[in-house]
């Protein structure tokens, strides 16, 4: 059972779910795929099936981003997912995955340091010196592992990888094959088989991709949320999904905190007030949409278990004090600075003005 899991797979949260939308899929599935393109995109986007089954919504955005990261998982290239921090790159890919492949953790997570054996395979040593090469020394990689059994294998941060490791990729995309030259052999992968990559865009030039390896991907960018509706939407939900998933209490009515915290953010962000009329300076850190997700989070479980149980905004003015300021000297001043030509006069915002100015001091 998943009931004790601090975090269950996507495929294990939404195994019913999954189970429902297989159950009424009668279109044509790609080979080894265990729903059709269109389930896989209703699973993501959400729908209410013929039997009253709803399906919610995992991404909150255009469907026509999904269905061409789905059209492209049917071919016979790679999808590459690009985007600013926090834009549900690495969200989609999981959700992806366990719609198509019923397993979201055939899943290597890049670093500078990631080793070509991540992507290829590695050895049993203890195996390798005793018996020599063989098929039972040999550790699979999740991507070899993905190849043998027609599953979608994930790789986050392509480009933090370094460049000559990155390369392993290229006969794996090209080819569909692994070479095993200790063992004279090769792995090639069966139908079914493709590849999700994240990257973000604020990586962009640490370890760029080759020609080569870009050239093997269809990329698909996940814009930030287009509107505040939008992103008070995709907020709301996840704090609900992660609020459930940790017990906190359900608080009444946190609409109003939730629609601060986002205009807060996408000013921030964007350098310009909701209405259009005043410039403000753009802090250093990201203030992404997930970040938004745990001030709000943060601030249910400091209401819940130290405040009076309704969300205020004494509860969420230290997470955003914490989010914004990332530079202790320069980021203070811009924040001070919007909270003095901005928030202070906002009709409805005193409370927040007075609770944000007490976590500066
Ligand atoms: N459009 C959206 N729809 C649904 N959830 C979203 C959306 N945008 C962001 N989120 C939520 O934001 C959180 C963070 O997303 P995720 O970790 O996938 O971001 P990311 O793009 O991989 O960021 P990073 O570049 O930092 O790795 C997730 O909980 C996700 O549900
Ligand atoms: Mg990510």
């Amino acid at each position: 059972m998943t009931d004790n899991l601090l975090r269950p797979h996507a495929e294990q949260t939404f195994a019913a779910e999954l189970a429902a939308l297989a159950r009424a899929d009668t279109a044509a599935r790609p080979a080894n795929w265990n729903l059709s393109p269109t389930a896989v995109v209703d699973y993501l986007i959400g729908t209410t099936l013929d039997d009253a089954t709803v399906i919610t919504p995992k991404y909150i955005g255009p469907r026509r981003i999904i269905e061409v990261a789905v059209a492209t998982l049917a071919t016979d290239r790679a999808l590459l997912l690009l985007g600013v921090p926090g834009t549900a790159k690495t969200w989609v890919s999981e959700h992806l995955s366990a719609a198509i492949s019923g397993r979201s953790t055939l899943l290597v997570q890049g670093t500078a340091g990631t080793p070509e054996e991540a992507i290829r395979y590695g050895w049993n040593y203890a195996r390798l010196i005793a018996e020599g090469p063989s098929e039972a020394a040999l550790v699979s990689s999740p991507i070899m592992t993905a190849m043998r059994e027609g599953k979608i294998a994930r790789l986050e941060e392509l480009t933090r990888i370094p460049s000559d490791v990155q390369d392993a990729l290229i006969t794996v995309l090209s080819e569909k094959t692994l070479p095993i030259p200790e063992l004279g052999t090769e792995i090639q992968a069966t139908r079914g088989f493709n590849l999700i990559a994240t990257a973000n865009d604020r990586d962009r030039g640490v370890n760029d991709l080759s020609s080569a390896l870009r050239r093997r991907f269809n990329t698909v960018v996940l814009p930030l949320p287009a509107s505040a509706d939008e992103e008070v939407a995709i907020v709301t939900q996840r704090v609900a999904d992660l609020g459930a998933a940790l017990e906190l209490p359900e608080l009444p009515s946190p609409a109003d905190e939730i629609r601060r915290v986002v205009t807060v953010f996408r000013e921030l962000r964007s350098g310009l007030t909701e209405d259009g009329r005043t410039k403000v300076k753009q802090p250093s850190g990201t203030l992404s949409t997930a970040e938004a997700i745990s001030v709000v989070t943060q601030g249910i479980a400091m209401s819940a278990h130290f405040g009076d149980g309704v969300l205020r905004p004494a509860d969420v003015a230290a997470g955003i004090h914490g989010a914004v300021i990332k530079d202790p000297s320069s980021d203070a001043v811009i924040w001070t600075e919007y909270l003095e030509s901005v928030v202070r006069d906002r009709d409805d915002w005193a409370d927040f003005y007075r609770a944000a100015r007490g976590a500066l001091s």
